[in-house]
């Protein structure tokens, strides 16, 4: 049961497509608190309400505090917490909070509070079990008892909200309901599962053919190489530097007859600069957000000074989308969109305070207090959250004032993306993902989860990310494999590929100075076993993918979702449930040669060297140390549960879909089971059709069948 109540006036965020009528009186669960106002919602001033300032860098403290809404639940000792997306910290989020306010931030430590999404929804699965979802645009935090160990304090910077409220039966279904309430979630083409290699260093032409081949002559499979910004001409989104790419219309033809699909880099802000037929056309016809005076905005990002559309008014954002027609003209048919919290570099505003500051300081002998003013002045150029009052939206004729509405930005431009590519290529899928997020953009395109580093704790922090993200309805997820900053090693790579093979993105991507190409290593066999293991595993992760969408299930579960009833099951944080035949447990600690395994039931357990060599063990239900070798990792298929199989190649375009193996693990207690497989050309747009679903059964008595496939057994 899903009831809506509603606070104040909020600003439409698309994230519900269709709205339950609103309830009266009070939600269930939560105190609602409003200092300063009367309101008809107000349960109880009696609770001294804090905030959760005071840390620095949270910008609920630069907000009006007399105008705050606030929320509170008192948990149980022992709930569980989850939700809230891409954030930091652990897969259940007690003990820390959370604030969303979209944020190009690069340092993923455990004190950052907000990163680029604002995923507002979350479970609270204990004494009571239940689900929350905040729809609103503007910053509101999270306190999951950082403040008070057993409350929860929900603050919103503006009082303006539609809270959903969710009672099930217990976290999946709570999901369910959650999910078909916002929408099914975007699904991208079949290559999009292939394995992606990135690089921001990649410049020419030359480049890009060098690596596609060296992938070839080390015998990696590989889908996608990405382009990052340097493929522009200075830094212009939609534009190609024709310099370095002379014949850039026949390197991604050429590159794509063998498979492999460039997938170039859109960037939020848009370069001023006579000529630039995006800027002058976006002056002319009045696009750009302005600012207090009523000019076009302006904000330092890449290019030097850019504009930002106003894709709140919807004929902007079909505007934007149709830039992307560019570049689908020339062939491409991926794009990830960047620096769309929106990135602000700096304003020259603010600019301006840091140069006459610096100036009155220059003959003064500095001491402690204002030399670390004059840093700190310079240190919060960027991303400062008071640029975000600078600038100004108009919506449905109204000025609003862009922190008011701040975390829909990167949403819309993903919506005005996946709405363009609906009529610019209706009938096949185009891949999109975004940095950032709000939910509703679930719908057009998956996320990653930013400029991560290659450090074992952010291998460790993508494994409890990916639940919570796919919760809030991005299925299409995954993190910059062995680190985006600082230098990866071989180890950290080998570990943090092992787990990627089971997320549906599956990219490597960095700025460091080691290159982290697969074929740079030392042992390119271990890393290429691992690749090819993902290209078998393609049925099934696809098939996965797909369900999880149509039905409003989850590809990456937490084990407590299944062993509700599991007390150890529900502690566990280093192992996850992958679609409906799976358990992983990827080994995320440096130098270890071995982990501890909690399985909730018995388990076949693979230990996967290549794919013709393996150890397939039955384990017992319990704990178990289990040795993990560099170059083997470990999958658990569940009792009467099926994992389908197809034999790799270089690229997903050049597999064969039709002949399968299966993984079957029967335990004796039934003698039949079967899979329901999806399968369909990769880019189909009509994805419910029938004919794409084909039931796999194994018995122990017929072996192995399929209706419409050639599939033997494993
Ligand atoms: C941002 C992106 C990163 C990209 C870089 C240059 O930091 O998050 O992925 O490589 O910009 O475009």
């Amino acid at each position: 049961m899903i009831s809506r109540y509603r606070f104040g006036r909020p600003y439409e965020t698309n994230a519900v497509p269709a709205k339950p009528v609103a309830e009266r009186g009070l939600p269930r669960y939560f105190s609602v608190h409003m200092p300063g106002e009367e309101l008809e919602h107000v349960a109880d001033r009696s609770t001294e309400v804090t905030n959760p300032g005071g840390v620095e860098g949270n910008p609920l403290d630069s907000g009006d505090p007399a105008k705050r809404l606030f929320f509170t639940y008192a948990m149980g000792a022992d709930d569980i917490v989850y939700g809230l997306g891409e954030q930091t910290h652990g897969m259940n989020k007690r003990n820390f909070t959370y604030v969303s306010s979209c944020r190009d931030f690069g340092r993923h430590t455990e004190d950052c509070h907000n990163l680029y999404s604002a995923h507002n929804f979350f479970i609270v699965y204990g004494d009571r079990t239940f689900g929350a979802f905040f729809d609103t645009a503007g910053t509101i935090s999270f306190d999951i008892g950082e403040t008070d160990i057993d409350q929860i304090r929900v603050t919103l910077e503006f009082p303006d909200c539609d809270l959903y409220i969710i009672d099930g039966q217990g976290p999946q279904d709570i999901v369910r309901q959650f999910r078909t309430l916002i929408g099914r979630s975007y699904i991208p083409p079949k290559w999009a599962l292939g394995y992606h290699q990135s690089r921001w260093f990649y410049k020419t032409e030359r480049d890009f053919r060098d690596v596609a081949e060296r992938y070839r002559q080390a015998h990696i499979p590989l889908d996608a190489l990405y382009m990052d910004i340097d493929y522009m001409e200075r830094y212009k989104s939609f534009t190609v530097d024709e310099n370095r790419f002379p014949h850039f219309n026949e390197l991604v033809a050429e590159l794509g007859d063998r498979g492999v699909h460039l997938v170039p880099i859109i960037d939020a802000g848009i370069k001023v600069e006579a000529g630039y037929d995006v800027y002058e056309q976006g002056v002319a016809e009045n696009r750009f957000c302005k600012d207090a005076a009523g000019n076009d905005f302006v904000l330092g990002v890449w290019p030097g000074h850019c504009h930002l559309v106003d894709v709140m008014v919807p004929d902007n954002r079909r505007w934007f989308g149709e830039q992307y027609r560019k570049l689908l003209d020339r062939g491409i048919d991926g794009f990830w969109n960047d620096m769309n919290e929106p990135s602000i570099f700096y304003t020259e505003e603010r600019l301006a305070q840091a140069y006459a500051k610096v100036d009155g300081l220059r003959a003064t002998a500095l001491d402690v207090d204002t030399f670390f003013d004059m840093c700190d002045t310079f240190a919060h150029l960027s991303n400062n959250p008071d640029d975000y009052k600078l600038f100004y939206h108009t919506i449905e004729g109204e000025r609003v004032r862009h922190d008011r509405v701040h975390n829909l930005y990167g949403s819309s431009l993903a919506q005005a993306a996946g709405e363009s590519f609906s009529s610019l290529s209706p009938d096949k899928r185009i891949m999109l993902f975004s940095r950032s997020t709000m939910i509703g953009a679930h719908r057009v395109s998956g996320i990653w989860t930013g400029d991560n580093m290659a450090w074992w704790s952010h291998l460790r922090l993508s494994v409890c990310q990916m639940p919570n993200i796919q919760m809030c309805g991005f299925l299409f997820c995954g993190s910059d494999i062995g680190g985006f900053g600082s230098d990866t090693n071989e180890e950290l790579m080998t570990r943090w590929m092992q787990f990627a093979v089971f997320t549906p993105l599956m990219r490597n991507h960095s700025q460091s100075k080691r290159a982290q190409e697969l074929y740079t290593f030392k042992r390119i066999d271990t890393l290429r076993h691992i690749v090819e293991l993902r290209y078998a595993l393609i049925p099934y992760l696809y098939s996965e993918l797909v369900k999880a969408s149509l039905q409003g299930t989850l590809y990456f579960k937490p084990l407590s979702f299944d062993y509700p009833d599991d007390r150890r099951a529900r502690r566990v944080e280093d192992q996850l449930l992958v679609g409906e035949s799976l358990m992983i447990a990827p080994v995320v600690e440096e130098n270890a040669r071995g982990r501890m395994v909690y399985l909730p039931e018995p388990m076949r357990m693979i230990r996967y060297r290549a794919l013709d060599d393996y150890d397939a063990i039955d384990l017992a239900a319990g704990d178990h140390y289990v040795e993990v070798g560099l170059d083997e990792m470990l999958l658990f298929i569940r009792p009467n549960r099926m994992v389908p199989l197809a034999a790799p190649a270089q690229t997903t375009a050049e597999m064969d879909f039709d002949r399968l193996r299966v993984l079957a693990f029967l335990d004796g207690t039934r003698d039949a089971i079967s899979y329901t497989l999806y399968d369909d050309d990769g880019y189909t747009t009509d994805i419910d059709e029938p004919e794409h679903f084909h039931t796999v059964t194994v018995s122990t008595e017929a072996g192995v069948s399929c209706d419409t496939k050639r599939v033997e057994l494993a």
